[in-house]
């Protein structure tokens, strides 16, 4: 559920037109609803209830200061995955020790950062990171938290790109060398044990995988505790699938997400982490866009708009499907059209939807993606010199502009010419 609703036939997002938005700031831009990441936020919180436990927002799906404050200031963690990421939630003021680690190619610079600022754990995920770790860390007379990310070998069934807790994929260690793993990191004078890490993909629209994965955490767990580690703690990675197309089958709820990890893992005694980001942000944003031709093709009807595959890249590179909707509410019983949606960039990949049924909209009409909120603003670029689109936040009937458009000047400005030229 979101807040963005028509109302007096027109989209609102929470109690703001859409229209006033796109009035202030022009298009495209993003926009996100408070409520609903808020909402979604407590989703998650309330679904672990009665486990010692921490939402660690993985801001990488969204990572506006804005956004962060706002769930931090409802009590979320945040899970980074850069010393850029680990600067921006500090910067929104959440402490070190309520932020986790993760990611696959830490530098010695990151980690000094991180042990320097303060730090709840780093999520460890190969032997070599584990070294240059500990290495840091007792240079600077400091011990660091660690969880060791396991690769628990289960098929998550998504998205090939997007898939990780396979034995192919780059991420963590095979689940079958962690015990002589820990046992090396026990050895470590800069490292203390604190439990482990898993995540195995992102989009998940089935429990069975988590279950899959979470038995063999739990079985973990007991293999590590004989060994001598303490094991206290259990980060469980992100993943929760959202619903994209509103006519597909909804994806599990984060209640019977929750009721899953009390089932497999409540029993251990651990502090449980939770890393989710985009069931958080995903459908709290949408990409607003204004239609600036529509053009008659060959046996089909074209659609372009002022958005392009830079602003949101989610189709052109995983044929992610999001619905696209008008601003002003159709007709009731208005008759479906069929458009290619598509942006002004020149390659065939700036295409949005292709043959998509919807109602029929002109030239200068507004549209509307939605479940754009996640992996929506934090992967676009300025390709095609398409300055990065503003991003406005609303809570109730107020908006406010949280990253502006920057002006062609500075974007040109930061280009240096060579002596020689
Ligand atoms: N934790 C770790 C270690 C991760 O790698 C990820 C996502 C998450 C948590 C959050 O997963 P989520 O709850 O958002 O599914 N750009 C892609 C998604 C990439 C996900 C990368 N890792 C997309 O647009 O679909």
């Amino acid at each position: 559920m979101d807040h963005f609703l028509y109302r007096d036939g027109a989209l609102h997002a929470e109690d703001v037109p859409v229209s006033d938005i796109a009035k202030a700031v022009g298009t495209p831009f993003y926009v996100y609803s408070t409520a609903t990441l808020l909402r979604h936020f407590h989703l998650f919180d309330d679904a672990l209830d009665g486990l010692d436990h921490l939402v660690c927002y993985a801001m990488k799906a969204a990572s506006n200061q804005a956004i962060l404050k706002t769930l931090a200031q409802a009590g979320a963690g945040m899970d980074v995955v850069s010393g850029g990421e680990y600067r921006r939630a500090k910067a929104a003021g959440v402490p070190g020790d309520r932020i986790v680690f993760s990611g696959v190619g830490k530098t010695a610079a990151e980690i000094r950062l991180a042990l320097e600022g303060g730090i709840r754990q780093f999520n460890v995920e190969s032997e070599p990171e584990m070294e240059v770790l500990n290495a840091t860390a007792v240079a600077m007379g400091k011990v660091a938290p660690i969880t060791i990310r396991v690769n628990p070998d289960v098929d998550a069934k998504t998205h090939a790109k997007i898939a990780t807790g396979k034995s192919e994929n780059k991420f963590g260690i095979p689940i079958a060398r962690a015990r002589e793993v820990y046992a090396l990191a026990a050895s470590l004078p800069g490292l203390e044990v604190i439990g482990i890490d898993v995540h195995i993909g992102s989009q998940l629209t089935d429990l069975a995988p988590f279950e899959l994965a979470y038995q063999k955490v739990a079985e973990l767990t007991g293999v590590l505790r004989a060994d001598g580690h303490t094991i206290r703690r259990l980060d469980l990675g992100g993943g929760l699938g959202i619903p994209y197309a509103r006519d597909n089958q909804a994806p599990p709820l984060p209640v019977d997400y929750g009721a899953l990890v009390k089932r497999t893992l409540g029993h251990l005694g651990c502090e449980i982490e939770i890393e989710p980001g985009r069931l958080i942000a995903g459908n709290a944003g949408l990409m607003v866009s204004e239609v600036i031709y529509l053009k008659s093709g060959e046996g089909r009807d074209f659609l372009i708009i002022d958005g392009a595959m830079n602003d949101l890249i989610r189709p052109a590179m995983y044929e992610a499907y999001h619905d696209i909707i008008p601003v002003t509410e159709p007709a009731p019983g208005v008759e479906q059209v069929k458009y290619d949606i598509v942006g002004p960039v020149c390659e065939s990949g700036d295409t949005f939807a292709k043959q998509r049924m919807m109602p029929p909209v002109a030239a200068g009409a507004l549209v509307a993606f939605r479940s754009a909120g996640a992996y929506g603003a934090v992967m676009s670029s300025e390709y095609n010199s398409r300055p990065l689109i503003p991003e406005v936040l609303v809570n109730k009937d107020q908006f406010a502009v949280i990253r502006r458009r920057p002006t062609f000047d500075e974007m040109i400005n930061r280009d240096t010419i060579p002596e020689w030229l």
